[in-house]
């Protein structure tokens, strides 16, 4: 048995802070014992020093803090390098930059090289988990699995399903969509620590035989992840409301096919009424909130009061490409400034339980990620209040954990990301990562 120890400011939680003020759990001076790729222990310095052996290596990090790994809940990796590319909203923006940019994901060279570089990307922001959209590709897929495998990762991800409303050049069918998907569900679903998810990418782009397709993969498959989109945009919302015109609403028409369940994840879910909500809810289903999307893109404001009363499970995404930075901090940010648009408070404590446990327990992987409890998964991060100067002047002067946590996700970024731990091994750290040629 190996293990390794890291003394340093500790955050981690037994709940939703919302709901019970003593559910974040602050060591000022704590310690994370490591033993074999899972947690042993996570305390006080003062309990917990008599468990570190005596030849373990206790890493120094007091003046640092331990959170646990990001979990991303809605990201696609083939629009790594079409960050940023603006268009008037969400529909030309798929045609204009997505579609052409997927298209080169027919290629396993660049599958491979982007796949690569978006799990080091990942981790230089923190993030151990994400809940990845590959391409129409099958070997998008393998790309992506084998990169987060060759890490250690507990990755979600699948191949994207789409047979209409989308170039010929990455159209499947029901068929061959159902039949790719069986087979990657076969060779990467809990082979170590990745998961699959079934991925039809939205309602407009697939025919009614393709969404039976799906129902049927996601009936013979109950512990798969499924993932699309819902209701992120008005103009898209309106195209639904044609195309499926005998459903009451966008999200009835996953409902219809069996898609709502634990374990499925909707990003945006921006525009719902009261009773798709009442269904996310019943269902279990999650809705992963993309604010520098939303902004991006100009879809709309998440409506964070009706989402709490409806108690519909809620967590935070980036949604690059859409979106516009991987960092989970700089997506707190602008969830709070979303947030706030709506006259809601956000809490900076909430939102590490929304990027952390909360995520987890939404996702249906509770205690094995988002936590630093005893037998979880070691995938954490270690974040740097003296990153920059700024940060440094801030965070010098908080006097409670949430000004401490609401410098993070404000002033934050990838730089805040002193080191990112996955499975107990370190898989980034800040400063060290080489510089590689794109292909
Ligand atoms: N809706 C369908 N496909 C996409 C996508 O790739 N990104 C976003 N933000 N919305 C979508
Ligand atoms: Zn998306």
């Amino acid at each position: 048995m190996t293990q390794s120890s890291y003394r340093a400011k500790l955050l981690t939680f037994t709940g939703d802070p919302a709901q019970s003020p003593d559910a974040a759990v602050f060591h000022e001076d704590g310690v994370v014992i490591v033993e074999d790729g899972h947690v042993a222990a996570a305390g006080a310095w003062t309990a917990l020093a008599g468990l570190v052996s005596g030849d373990a290596s206790v890493h120094d990090l007091r003046d640092k803090l331990i959170v646990p790994g990001f979990i991303d809940t809605h990201i696609h990796y083939p629009q790594t390098d079409m960050i940023a590319s603006p268009a008037p909203g969400l529909l030309p923006w798929l045609e204009t930059w997505t579609f052409p940019t997927e298209r080169r994901f027919e290629d396993e060279a660049v599958a491979h090289d982007t796949a690569r570089f978006f799990v080091e990307e990942l981790l230089a922001n923190g993030t151990t988990t994400a809940l990845v959209y590959c391409t129409v590709h099958k070997q998008s897929a393998d790309a992506l699995f084998s990169a987060s495998e060759a890490k250690n990762l507990r990755m979600i991800a699948g191949k994207v399903l789409m047979d209409r409303h989308c170039p010929a050049f990455l159209r499947d069918t029901p068929q061959s969509g159902y039949d790719d998907s069986a087979e990657l569900i076969g060779r990467w679903h809990k082979r170590g620590r990745q998961l699959y998810a079934l991925t039809p990418r939205f309602a407009p782009t697939s025919t009614e035989a393709q969404l039976e397709a799906c129902a049927a993969l996601a009936k013979a498959h109950p512990d798969i992840f499924i993932q699309s989109h819902a209701a992120e945009s008005r103009e898209e919302v309106n195209w639904v409301s044609t195309l499926f015109a005998h459903r009451r609403s966008y999200i009835d028409v996953y409902d219809h096919y069996g898609l709502l369940r634990p374990r499925a994840v909707y990003g945006h879910c921006i525009w719902l009424d009261d009773e798709d909500r009442r269904r996310m809810t019943q269902t279990r289903a999650v809705a992963a909130h993309c604010p520098t999307s939303n902004l991006f893109l100009g879809s709309g404001l998440f409506d964070f009061d009706r989402a709490s009363e409806s108690a519909m499970l809620v967590t935070l995404a980036t949604d690059v490409g859409g979106g516009t930075s991987f960092s989970m901090l700089q997506t707190m940010n602008e969830a709070h400034k979303v947030a706030r648009m709506g006259g809601h408070h956000l809490s900076a404590t909430r939102m590490f339980w929304l990027a952390t446990a909360g995520a987890a327990e939404a996702l249906d992987l509770g205690g094995m990620i988002g936590t630093l409890a005893p037998q979880s998964e070691a995938d954490f991060v270690v974040l740097d209040p003296q990153a920059t100067p700024l940060l440094a002047r801030r965070t010098a002067r908080a006097q409670s954990l949430e000004e401490l946590l609401f410098a993070f996700a404000m002033l934050g970024d990838d730089r805040a990301v002193y080191a990112t731990y996955a499975a107990g091994k370190r898989v980034h750290r800040r400063g060290e990562r080489t510089k590689r040629r794109n292909v």
